[in-house]
C-alpha cells in the first residue's frame, strides 16, 4: 500500500484525503451505516502497526475519507498513555492523507463545560514527560505554528451544535496517564489556562503538523476533571454515545475543507 493509486487519467493521486482518527468508544462502533468500502486492514510503519483501518466509500463529490480507531479493534487494546502515535501519523501519511480530524474524550475543567459537551480545542498545553514527540528525520521540520490548522479547525467547529455557546479559543492539556490527575494539578492546569483535560493529541498533533498533515480535534466531554465537579454530581460519559456523536460531526467538517 503506497497511499497513492492511478486516477482516470492514468496520473497517481492521493488514495485519501481525510483519516479520520477515532477515540473513546471507536473500537466499539459499528461502521455499517458510514459504508465501509472494504475490510479492516492495518498497514505496517516503520514505527511499527497502525491501528485497524477502514475506507468509507464516498459519496459522489465528497471527499475520500477513511477511518483509524485509535485504541484498537473490538475493544479497548492500548489505552491512551500507551498509543503508538508516530505509527499512527506515518500511517496517515502512507494514505496520501492531507487531513487528519480526531476525537478524544476529555475532562471537564473550565466550570461552563457539562459532560456531553463537544469542543473544538484552539491550542495544547503539553504535560507529557516521557513521549516521543517528533519522527526526528532530517528532512522534517520541527512543528511550529498553531498546534491545530485553523481551517480543518474551524470546519469541525462549524458542525458542533450550539456553536454560541462554546467558550473562547479552549486550551486542551495533555497529561502522561495512566493515572487520572491529582486535584492540585489539575488546579495548576487551570491557572495555566487549560478548559480541557486529556491524553491523547500530544504528540499527534504535532506529528502531524511535522509531515504537513492539516491537524484538528473533536474533544467530548466524557467527565469533570478530577475536583472540578464544583457541587454537580458526578457523571462519565465513555460509552457509544461519544463515537456516534463525533463521527458524524467530523465526517460533515471533511465534506466542507478544502482537498
Ligand atoms: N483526565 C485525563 N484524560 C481524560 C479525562 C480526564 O479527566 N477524561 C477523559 N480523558
Amino acid at each position: 500500500m503506497t497511499g497513492r493509486r492511478q486516477n482516470p487519467l492514468g496520473n497517481e493521486e492521493p488514495l485519501l484525503s481525510v483519516l479520520i482518527i477515532g477515540g473513546t468508544a471507536a473500537y466499539g462502533l459499528d461502521l455499517t451505516p458510514w459504508r465501509p468500502a472494504g475490510p479492516v486492514f492495518s498497514l505496517q510503519t516503520p514505527y511499527g502497526e497502525s491501528p485497524p483501518i477502514t475506507l468509507l466509500q464516498p459519496d459522489p463529490g465528497q471527499p475520500s475519507v477513511a477511518f483509524c480507531s485509535r485504541h484498537g479493534k473490538d475493544v479497548l487494546q492500548r489505552s491512551a498513555a500507551f498509543l503508538n502515535h508516530r505509527a499512527i501519523v506515518w500511517t496517515a501519511k502512507m494514505l496520501g492523507a492531507r487531513t487528519m480530524f480526531s476525537w478524544n474524550g476529555v475532562g471537564a475543567i473550565h466550570p461552563s463545560l457539562e459532560v456531553g459537551d463537544l469542543v473544538a480545542p484552539a491550542d495544547i498545553l503539553d504535560f507529557t514527560r516521557s513521549r516521543i514527540t517528533t519522527f526526528g528525520h532530517p528532512d522534517l521540520k520541527p512543528a511550529s505554528g498553531p498546534a491545530f490548522h485553523p481551517a480543518a479547525r474551524a470546519a469541525i467547529q462549524s458542525q458542533i451544535p450550539n456553536p454560541q455557546s462554546q467558550i473562547p479559543n479552549p486550551v486542551y492539556v495533555c497529561t502522561e496517564g495512566p493515572r487520572l490527575e491529582t486535584e492540585a494539578e489539575i488546579d495548576l492546569y487551570r491557572r495555566a489556562g487549560a478548559d480541557v483535560v486529556g491524553m491523547t493529541l500530544s504528540p499527534e498533533a504535532f506529528l502531524a503538523q511535522e509531515v504537513g498533515i492539516r491537524y484538528a480535534s473533536l474533544c467530548y466531554v466524557t467527565n469533570y476533571a478530577t475536583g472540578r465537579e464544583m457541587g454537580r454530581p458526578p457523571k462519565r460519559q465513555f460509552g457509544p454515545e461519544v463515537a456516534r456523536t463525533c463521527l458524524p460531526i467530523l465526517l460533515r467538517a471533511a465534506s466542507l475543507i478544502d482537498h
